[in-house]
């Protein structure tokens, strides 16, 4: 039996892994996979398609409603792929890294909040939430905070993610 807690904490991080896969579409469809970074962010959105697959089956076989809003979804991690990969590889970097921040800080309050309940999904967010972590070292590593203004690149992808993670919860 799922709780009401698992089930809105099950469709954002469905729509959250959904958003991250799309993110890094669009940044590959722009860069090309023999840019500099490329490699590096194929290999991250290799991780975030089996993320997402992981949640896609959960939503599944629990019967939670995904969001409405994944087409909203679909576009915008796209377009912020795209626009970031635009600007450069590095800005390409800034945004796994702002993104990154934002869902390893959410994972780690889900897990909080979860405590003992639902053993299942937590196992999944811990492991998840790891591998994120690895994901904002190795966007740091590849020039992040090299990005042209880069803290107002940062600060307004993060607060894009904040607003996100809030509106998946709920519809
Ligand atoms: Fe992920
Ligand atoms: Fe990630």
């Amino acid at each position: 039996m799922t709780s009401k807690l698992s089930e809105r904490m099950l469709r954002v991080d469905q729509a959250g892994e959904f958003g991250a896969t799309r993110i890094y579409a669009g940044q590959l469809a722009v860069m090309g996979n023999r840019a500099p970074g490329s490699g590096e962010i194929a290999g991250m959105a290799m991780q975030e398609a089996a993320h997402r697959e992981e949640f896609d089956a959960m939503i599944v076989a629990r019967g939670v409603r995904p969001t409405l809003l994944q087409p909203v979804w679909s576009a915008a991690g796209f377009a912020l792929g795209a626009a970031t990969a635009l600007l450069g590889p590095e800005a390409a970097m800034a945004c796994t890294a702002a993104v990154e921040t934002e869902i390893e800080r959410h994972y780690t309050q889900q897990l909080e909040d979860l405590g003992d309940e639902d053993p299942e999904l937590a196992a999944r967010i811990e492991k998840f939430r790891d591998d994120e972590r690895e994901h904002h070292h190795a966007a740091i590593a590849g020039g992040a905070e090299r990005a042209p203004a880069y803290a107002l690149l940062s600060g307004v992808i993060r607060l894009g993610c904040r607003l996100a993670i809030r509106i998946s919860e709920r519809i």
